[in-house]
């Protein structure tokens, strides 16, 4: 859809920024200007300021701006013309879309439509399928309590029992084509040629995108004679990537932010159950075991984490698991475990929200969580139990990328089990160090071979990798940094300055939670360093430098031309990993080189130590 230009300034004229923006955080008036809290990081002191007269805001902090459809697209998560429709709602403003036409003019666009097309269909089975699976349905949406606004709120449909349906339907309004299609997973075409339907006679889950997209579906089993499993999900297309939709997410939005935190299960049903019941704030890692993606989906709507997995084998498994990942990211994370065989559909459902809710109120500390679970298997009473839970317990500490909380966790153990704290603290040093490693080789990032690099190195010039860590720290996310944090090695550095950059910022970092480079850049006596600095925090500096040095720039070509910088993160450091491990080979039969060498690795280490 296209918004004609005079539209687009008709919603200007009506939606004033300091207006938009406090229906969304909280603007106070500081003289001519407007301070809010900055919804784009974690804002302690209001540091987002707008300029009603310029109709733009800018955060001090982080350095997010624009204007008003840039802040309802960057805070919603939305495209422009989403924005512009949102914003044009809000003023009473027509757009007169041609809602019926859809838009075919791309294969993107076509699968959007073709998967909105499906749920539509699915949505209107649901009341009108006819016969025996008509009653069978409705017990089963019977049995399952779920009311009528909630299945249309979730757009829960029915896919008949037929080989089909869904085809015939297509076909009769021919829209599109039949490759199309398939490649939306809807249909399948087997060897002898045959079209037909990928689900049949099934509950139909339409599964949404942060921005309400019909991305794919998961379909729920309903009759006995089929074959198939418990739930069926759409194949992987290009708009449906498992590993980066959170199931209800969509729905969730609003109540997460406002709940300050999230609470993650397992299921279709937890979800829409819990939902009903009143409890918004829930959404599911469906069909798939929690992702780093995931994690970091959820990472920019809160820092909370509360995870609610079945008390099954299979659910602490998954738990486990996700205890990792979400502690990798930063996130602080408590578990609720219900009572053995229940689910949170079933909890909700039988015992009412109340009882849930003591449940939930009830969310214990990973260290609780863990040691609960030995206790349960009878598994801490001897010496050799205790231990092996405590490295199980330090296996995820050691994930933490905060050292403070990190202390915290050793402190509250040591007290709880009448350990010290410093044979804990070694304990965990081992730890990190095997998690730092298990890191860098479940990755595989393609890396230049070692002659590209060398050519670059040019006399006291930092080298690609240098320049890119530099430009994580000035210009990163909060992940980004804190992982840079946790997984630095001050031996990749070679270059002096760079070195002395980093040390500062990552000081700065770890005693006000943010780098501002403006502040920091007058601790330099050494003009070397604030020249660098100030180059590398220009928006000028783009990361193509490391283009240039031959590195794998894959990452930098990212489709909004976004930087990932917590990928950044992974891509840098394997390329110091790899140029370390280089580094030492090449000199080995050099005994000179070789005794420099180790001479600037305990000097660093020194330097490291003394911090
Ligand atoms: P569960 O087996 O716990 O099912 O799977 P559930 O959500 O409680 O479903 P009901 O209440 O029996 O209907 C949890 C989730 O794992 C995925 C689905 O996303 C499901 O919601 N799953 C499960 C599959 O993708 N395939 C399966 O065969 C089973
Ligand atoms: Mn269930």
């Amino acid at each position: 859809m296209i918004i004609p230009q005079e539209k687009i300034d008709e919603i200007v004229q009506a939606s004033d920024i300091v207006d938009v923006i406090s229906s969304y955080t909280q603007v106070k008036r500081r003289g001519k200007a407007f301070l809010a809290l900055c919804p784009f990081h974690p804002d302690k002191n209001p540091s987002l300021n707008i300029s009603q007269q310029k109709q733009v805001y800018h955060c001090f902090a982080c350095g997010a701006s624009g204007n008003v459809f840039t802040f309802v697209m960057e805070y919603d998560k939305i495209t422009f013309v989403e924005a512009a429709t949102k914003l044009a709602f809000r003023a009473g403003i027509e757009l007169n879309i041609r809602s019926s036409a859809p838009d075919v003019t791309n294969e993107i666009s076509r699968l959007f439509e073709i998967n909105k097309m499906a749920a539509r269909f699915f949505y209107d089975k649901l009341q009108t399928v006819a016969g025996y699976e008509k009653d069978f349905v409705n017990d089963y949406l019977k049995k399952r309590e779920i009311k009528n606004d909630i299945l249309r709120k979730f757009g829960v449909g029915y896919a008949e029992k037929g080989w089909d349906a869904l085809l015939n339907h297509f076909r009769e309004e021919n829209i599109f084509s039949e490759e199309d299609i398939e490649k939306s997973g809807l249909i399948i075409t087997n060897e002898k040629g045959k079209t037909y339907d990928r689900f049949r006679g099934r509950l139909m889950f339409p599964i949404f995108s942060e921005n309400d997209k019909v991305v794919g579906f998961g379909g729920r089993k309903l009759f006995d004679d089929d074959p198939g499993g418990k739930y069926i999900n759409s194949p992987e297309t290009r708009i449906y990537n498992k590993s980066r939709i959170l199931y209800g997410l969509n729905f969730a939005r609003e109540s997460i932010r406002a709940n300050e935190y999230v609470l993650l299960v397992e299921g279709y049903f937890d979800v829409i159950s819990l939902y009903q019941a009143g409890i918004h704030n829930v959404v599911a890692s469906s069909g798939t075991a929690l992702t780093t993606e995931q994690v970091q989906l959820i990472s920019r709507y809160t820092k909370n984490v509360v995870m609610l997995y079945d008390a099954d084998l299979a659910g602490i498994k998954a738990t486990r698991r996700g205890i990792e990942l979400v502690l990798e990211a930063g996130l602080d994370l408590s578990v609720v475990t219900l009572p053995e065989g229940e689910d949170p559909d079933s909890m909700v459902r039988t015992k009412g929200k109340e009882e849930f809710e003591v449940h939930l109120n009830n969310r214990k500390s990973i260290i609780e969580f863990i040691s609960e679970l030995y206790n349960k298997e009878n598994k801490l009473s001897t010496v050799q139990e205790k231990t092996e839970f405590v490295k199980e317990i330090i296996g995820y500490i050691s994930r933490i990328p905060d050292k403070i909380k990190r202390a915290f966790f050793i402190k509250e153990i040591a007290g709880k089990y009448g350990l010290y704290e410093s044979d804990l603290r070694d304990e965990l040093e081992k730890a990190v160090k095997v998690f730092r490693k298990e890191y860098f080789t479940k990755s595989s990032v393609v890396l230049p071979d070692k002659k590209t690099y060398k050519k670059q190195d040019k006399k006291n010039e930092p080298n690609a990798g240098e320049f890119d860590a530099l430009k994580i720290l000035v210009s990163g996310d909060h992940i980004a940094i804190e992982k840079f944090e946790r997984l630095f090695n001050y031996e990749y550095i070679e270059n002096k300055i760079v070195l002395e950059i980093i040390q500062v910022l990552l000081d700065e970092y770890m005693n006000f939670g943010k780098i501002e480079v403006n502040k920091v850049i007058n601790n330099f006596e050494n003009s070397d360093a604030k020249k660098l600095l100030g180059m590398v925090s220009t928006s000028k500096y783009e990361a193509s430098k490391a283009e240039n040095a031959g590195r794998d720039t894959l990452l930098f070509k990212t489709e909004n031309t976004k930087i990932d910088y917590s990928k950044m993160v992974d891509e840098v450091f394997h390329w110091f990993e790899k140029r370390m491990r280089d580094r030492d080979t090449e000199t080995e039969n050099d005994p000179e080189k070789r005794l420099q060498l180790i001479i600037n690795k305990k000097r660093l280490t020194n330097q490291k130590m003394k911090k």
